[in-house]
């Protein structure tokens, strides 16, 4: 009964649990704009991003006289006949699919189709095609709601239909976030690894385990740059930490005070980051750049602490500590050392090496070590010529009450 209840209330825990993990998991996946799956996508002309990927190769058909139309969405564009198919080229993924003007809600260019009897058209791109994407159906009205169809298609005149323009009615996907076009976060100042033109790149929109940052790796430095005309807008970025004990996060630089990134220079964001607590999983750090007037940057490091950091600070402060006590003593010392000796040679009017202080003393210990304890003849001999020195010396000094007292003060042995 017990270990029924038991187990009873563990697979409970285990519920609620992975329960919160899951909360945990949406709300870290709700957050950040990832970059679309595919290439697919398009931003409309308020910045709200559109994403067309489950739209990718549907197939739509247009009758032509003895051909046949067909357009692979975010693929290719072709005219088949009972002779063959004719390539009017593929899409591809440089900003070929655009917002639109006029009657086209956005415009994808199809380039690079068949060149036979094309082969000097348009930058010798051979066949090539234009999708007008229209969302709220064609102009006669016909293809509102459902999958959608071409409404009309218009062959170039110019050369010989080696350009075709497609009206295409599609339900678009609702309308995204709106994104912070042409913002950049990278570890250069010239790249993008994190953040490219707004969007959250994959292995940042939420930790990854294979994307995170060893343990050893105490700092990081991220360059943010963004379009100068909208970079007032780039408020001051905001660090959490999950869980929130065990990892200590400090922001610096440029990019941390708020001052705004421009193309030209990029704001630097340095992270130093310390493992105060070990952990087999690795810690989450949320970055979230807030930006007026539009969804805010948001992307997530995963940084490893597979053991406790020893606090850097502290070491450093030490010898910080120690350099500054050096530079005291040293100091102190010099001057001690300077003071008396300009006390001795004005004041007590010593001259030379004797006029050290200190000095007594220094060659009384010479003298102890030496092994000269009372007064032998060899150490006799040494101080008198000393003294004899001194007082040899002593006439071109001025002062001439004073020679009797420097004898006195010669007997180096009497300590
Ligand atoms: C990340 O931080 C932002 C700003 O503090 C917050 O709004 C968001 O909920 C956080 N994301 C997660 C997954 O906790
Ligand atoms: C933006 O596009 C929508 C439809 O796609 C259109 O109604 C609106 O006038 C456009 N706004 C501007 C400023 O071009
Ligand atoms: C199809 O396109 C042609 C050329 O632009 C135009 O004259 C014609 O009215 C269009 N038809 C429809 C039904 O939109």
């Amino acid at each position: 009964m017990s270990t029924r209840y038991h187990i009873g209330v563990c697979s409970l825990h285990l519920l609620l649990f992975s329960a919160l993990i899951n909360v945990l998991l949406q709300a870290v996946e709700m957050n950040a704009i990832a970059v679309p799956s595919s290439s697919c996508y398009v931003f409309d002309n308020s910045s709200h991003i559109i994403d067309f990927s489950s739209w990718i190769g549907h197939p739509f058909e247009y009758e032509e006289k003895g051909s046949d139309l067909v357009v692979q969405f975010c693929k290719d564009v072709e005219s088949r006949s009972q002779v063959g198919y004719v390539d009017f080229g593929r899409f591809d993924k440089f900003n070929y699919f655009v917002s639109g003007s006029g009657h086209a809600d956005f415009v994808q260019d199809y380039y690079n189709g068949d060149l036979t009897s094309c082969e000097h058209s348009y930058d010798k791109l051979g066949r090539t095609a234009q999708v007008n994407v229209m969302c709220r159906g064609c102009l006669n009205g016909q293809c509102k709601g459902g999958l959608g169809c071409i409404c009309n298609i218009t062959h170039e005149s110019s050369c010989r239909s080696c350009t075709v323009i497609v009206d295409l009615a599609i339900p678009c996907e609702i309308q995204g976030p709106r994104v912070f076009k042409g913002f950049t976060v990278g570890f250069h100042p010239r790249s993008w690894e994190i953040v490219y033109n707004g969007l959250t790149q994959l292995g940042y929109e939420k930790p990854h385990r294979a994307f995170s940052f060893s343990t050893e790796q105490t700092s990081l430095v991220l360059y943010m740059t963004a379009i100068a005309s909208l970079s007032s807008f780039v408020q001051k970025p905001i660090i959490q930490v999950f869980p929130e004990n065990g990892l200590e996060v400090k922001v610096s630089g440029s990019g941390a005070t708020g001052s705004y990134p421009t193309t030209l220079s990029p704001s630097m964001l340095m992270i130093d980051w310390r493992c105060d607590i070990a952990r087999d999983v690795p810690y989450a750090v949320n970055v979230t750049i807030p930006v007026a007037d539009y969804e805010p940057i948001n992307f997530f490091l995963a940084k490893m602490c597979e053991k406790r950091q020893d606090v850097q600070g502290d070491y450093m402060q030490g010898w910080a500590t120690f350099g500054i006590l050096s530079c005291l003593f040293i100091v102190g010392s010099s001057l001690f050392c300077c003071g008396g000796f300009v006390y001795k040679t004005q004041v007590q009017g010593q001259r030379g090496i004797d006029a050290l202080p200190g000095m007594t003393l220094l060659s009384a210990c010479l003298e102890t070590v030496s092994g000269a304890g009372h007064s032998y003849p060899r150490a006799e001999g040494f101080n008198d010529a000393i003294v004899s020195e001194a007082s040899w010396d002593r006439p071109s000094s001025s002062s001439s009450s004073r020679p009797t007292r420097i004898p006195s003060e010669k007997n180096y042995g009497s300590i």
